[in-house]
């Protein structure tokens, strides 16, 4: 059964092709700005949501002619956007200026200051700095940034800082203080682009813009809660920050916490950037610190070895460039969380995330208990929990399973399903990093994180960061193309239950 969205009345439309920027993206030529930057704005230019007078300005290390950089838009463009090959316009190449500089040098910042200058009413732009950069250039970049004085004028400014922020819970507090020299709370953008995906946006609209689901929304009616973020792809080209990384600092401190906290939390007293925040915060408050115990019990983190992922063979993530061959650096990893509160007392969340999986999957599936009695006597097979999914990737849809009887003689209750899928709607969709790069342009901070939050995020993940870096043997292996060490199913079949794929 497919749901189709009918439209009562259009929405209000907001303009926000009003403010002129200039736009500072460190890392201009970076694999962030490549993938993700250059095609949403692009994507943005052609729906005429950028101010025509806005202009680019990508900084890197690498020396690279302004016809260089502009083929580089050009290609990633390209090969990121659109499955045909397309023409950038001019108009578009236009607003982009390179400028080389490394993030310890203040000559490339001198050189930013020189061609700002450049413009007559500085005071009408906004000033938006992209830190496109991995989190340890951080800082060395905001020093960077207070040595620009925009030739004494007064200017609108704002930043927006990539996940993850800082490196840990210290880390993150002293980047955040360093941050705070500069900017103001209200001009800092902490961006995690999940938080801009549709589905994960639709999370707050399902639950608080529909009376039937709330009231089942707790310990009484749900079973439990599955989170996963699948990717097929490895590392790709990314081995340097991923060995520092790993999953848990790339994934699960990040996106994975939001989600839960998405589904968690209470309902805000309004719409507004802070009242979800606080809601947010008072979620990731509800998680203990763990034992050791309980760690080596209920979490798994794994590593792919080589293998096959879409008919193809792949390499191990010790082969992988810039990997060390003896790497401990987790690619995998899957627990059980508890949020101690009144509503998810006794609930479950089996969260699990990876590299090299079967297949790219994100979603979050609230599953409901079954039914107290299983009034179909012998005949009762295939009864199945409700099962309520957001998928997230590959397709953005939410879909609801119940029983039916199925047609004919006999008794038997059959699962069928109730979707929404917005790739059949007739809308034009944005990609999570417009919508995000739009927000920041209108000043709207609502699907961004707080320090707070990002500072009890790390209050949950050091201690499990820690737990691993001491347990380097808890490290478990999987085939590239599997579904993660067989722990992970484990985790879940001790709990009679079991991952929905
Ligand atoms: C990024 C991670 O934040 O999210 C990447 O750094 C990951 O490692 C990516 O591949 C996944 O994003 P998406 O939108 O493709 O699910």
């Amino acid at each position: 059964m497919n749901l189709e969205m009918k439209t009562l009345c259009e929405p209000d439309g907001i303009d926000i092709n009003t403010q002129p920027f200039i736009l500072i993206i460190f890392g201009g030529g970076g694999d962030l700005s490549q993938k993700k930057l250059l095609p949403a704005l692009y994507n943005l230019f052609k729906l005429n949501k950028l101010n025509n007078d806005s202009h680019i300005i990508s900084y890197g290390r690498q020396a690279r002619t302004q016809d260089e950089y502009k083929d580089l838009v050009k290609v990633s463009i390209n090969k990121n956007n659109s499955e045909e090959k397309i023409d950038i316009e001019d108009n578009f190449l236009d607003k982009f200026i390179y400028l080389r500089g490394d993030s310890e040098k203040l000559e490339g910042i001198n050189e930013i200051n020189r061609y700002i200058c450049n413009f007559k009413n500085i005071k009408e732009y906004q000033i938006i700095f992209y830190l496109a950069t991995p989190p340890n250039l951080a800082k060395n970049i905001l020093n960077l940034i207070q040595k620009l004085d925009l030739c004494g004028e007064p200017f609108k400014k704002k930043i927006i800082m990539e996940k993850p922020f800082g490196t840990d819970m210290e880390s993150a507090t002293q980047l955040n203080k360093c941050l705070n020299e500069i900017f103001k709370e209200d001009e800092i953008y902490r961006i995690d682009h999940y938080l801009g995906k549709e589905t994960v946006q639709n999370i707050l609209f399902f639950r608080f813009g529909n009376s039937i689901f709330e009231p089942l929304w707790n310990r009484s009616f749900i079973d439990h809660i599955q989170i996963t973020v699948a990717e097929d792809i490895g590392i790709e080209s990314r081995g340097n920050f991923y060995e520092k990384a790993g999953v848990l600092k790339d994934i699960i401190q990040n996106h994975m916490m939001q989600l839960i906290a998405l589904v968690a939390m209470e309902p805000p007293t309004n719409f507004n950037a802070n009242s979800i925040r606080d809601e947010k915060v008072k979620i990731f408050k509800t998680i203990s610190n763990m034992t050791d115990e309980y760690m080596s019990e209920n979490f798994v983190l794994g590593q792919y070895s080589a293998g096959k992922t879409n008919n193809e063979d792949v390499i191990s993530y010790r082969n992988e460039k810039n990997v060390e061959e003896n790497s401990n650096t987790g690619t995998f990893f899957a627990g059980k969380f508890n949020i101690d509160n009144w509503r998810w007392a006794g609930v479950p969340f089996y969260i699990r995330a990876g590299k090299r999986l079967n297949q790219k999957l994100s979603e979050i599936v609230i599953t409901f208990k079954t039914p107290p009695l299983k009034l179909f006597g012998n005949a009762c097979r295939d009864m199945l929990a409700n099962e309520l999914i957001f998928t997230i990737q590959p397709e953005e849809r939410i879909s609801l399973s119940m029983n039916m009887k199925y047609p004919g003689i006999e008794n038997y209750p059959h699962p069928v399903e109730m979707n929404f899928n917005y790739s059949k709607l007739k809308l034009i969709s944005i990609s999570a990093y417009e919508r995000l790069i739009i927000d920041c342009i209108k000043g709207d901070l609502t699907l961004f994180s707080r320090q707070d939050g990002i500072e009890e995020m790390w209050r949950i993940l050091d201690p499990i960061v820690n737990h691993f870096n001491k347990n380097k043997s808890d490290l478990l292996r999987y085939p590239a193309g599997s579904w993660g060490p067989e722990k992970s199913k484990l985790l879940l079949e001790k709990d009679n239950r079991k991952w929905r794929i």
